[in-house]
């Protein structure tokens, strides 16, 4: 793979949804780039369509009742959106692996944490009896899964939400992927394990080299563990920046009401503040800018087309009228 190139490339990415006969833009036209071994932040209010973006990278949208209407998704060049089943399957096992919220979920409580790891294996690297138990192991030890050994014989259940998630991170890995999503992989961890698994995916970056989408709605996490961030909001993003950059200053008015909920930085487990009016819901037949009617500058202007994507000084990128 060319190096200049990004590993994943987002454009203008559009997934509906549609309940009761009425169509809804979950996401509505996503430009985003990742380009190898960094970690990207995904980062906005509840229902802001982060999870949809990520899914749809994955061939995971539910269908019905929802689809990618729009867009392109390139993965190594790749054109993920043309691919049939049995290649998203090679591709979720091979090239993107995803870690989610809550790993209890994920795990199978009838199988052993062992066989559950070496089966992936034999899946997807063709790996079997004792490399395949041997390749685990080593995995649960990359993972600074504490009693490696024994945790091949346990259950899910029989681990703590720590110690699942840290399984949930080594099967991810089992694959040797290029790009790990995360999504809000922590969030379900109290803030000691939180620091602790976001602390072991920084390692895992850099000794194997994988990038890592990192999607969470917790900006005090973004500030500590990402080299970029796109800010989304109501299915598009709002804002993209490095992440020094982005908290040095903020283009977006709805960034700018973010960040108020980051009084001191130093604050670990920061929350995204209530910015007045209604939530980031996605609504199609919203005009303009999906902020506006919650936006403090907003102009005649924001409730006409929506703002364009534009580039701004320093490699960044904002879309809003105040900045044209
Ligand atoms: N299975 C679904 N059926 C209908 N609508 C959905 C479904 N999944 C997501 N959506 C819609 O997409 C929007 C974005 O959801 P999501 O990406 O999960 O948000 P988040 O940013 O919290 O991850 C939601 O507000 C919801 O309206
Ligand atoms: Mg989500």
């Amino acid at each position: 793979m060319n190096t200049s190139e990004s590993l994943l490339r987002i454009r203008d990415l559009v997934v509906e949804f549609v309940s009761d006969g009425r169509v809804s833009r979950a996401v509505d036209g996503v430009n985003l780039d990742i380009w190898p071994a960094e970690t990207v932040g995904l980062v906005g209010e509840t229902g802001c369509g982060k999870s949809v973006t990520a899914l749809s990278v994955l061939g995971l949208i539910p269908s019905p009742p929802g689809k990618v209407s729009g867009g392109e998704i390139q993965f190594e060049g790749q054109d993920l959106l043309r691919l049939g089943p049995d290649q998203l399957r090679r591709l979720r096992g091979e090239g993107i692996s995803m870690v989610f919220q809550e790993p209890m979920t994920s795990l199978d409580p009838s199988f052993t944490i062992g066989s559950q790891m070496t089966e992936v294996l034999a899946a997807h690297r063709s790996v079997r009896g004792s490399a395949a138990a041997a390749e685990a192991r080593r995995m649960l030890e990359l993972v600074r899964m504490p009693h490696a050994p024994r945790v091949m014989s346990q259950y899910s259940f029989e681990l703590s939400g720590g110690m699942r998630q840290r399984v949930m991170i080594a099967m991810a890995l089992l694959c040797q992927p290029r790009l790990l999503i995360a999504d809000e992989p922590t969030t379900a961890l109290d803030v000691t394990v939180q620091d602790q698994i976001l602390a072991l995916l920084d390692d895992l970056r850099r000794e194997t080299g994988t990038a890592i989408l990192l999607i969470t709605h917790d900006l005090g996490i973004v500030a500590e563990n990402c080299d970029r961030v796109y800010v989304m909001y109501a299915g598009r993003i709002a804002e993209a920046a490095g992440v020094d950059d982005l908290f040095d200053e903020q283009l977006h008015p709805y960034t700018r009401g973010l960040m108020g909920a980051i009084p001191d930085l130093t604050v670990k487990s920061a929350r995204l503040v209530d910015i007045p009016g209604d939530v980031a819901r996605a609504d199609a037949s919203l005009p303009g800018c999906r902020f506006a009617p919650r936006c403090p500058h907003a102009m005649a202007v924001c409730t006409g087309d929506p703002p364009a994507m534009r580039a701004f000084r320093g490699g960044r990128e904002v879309a809003c009228y105040l900045h044209t």
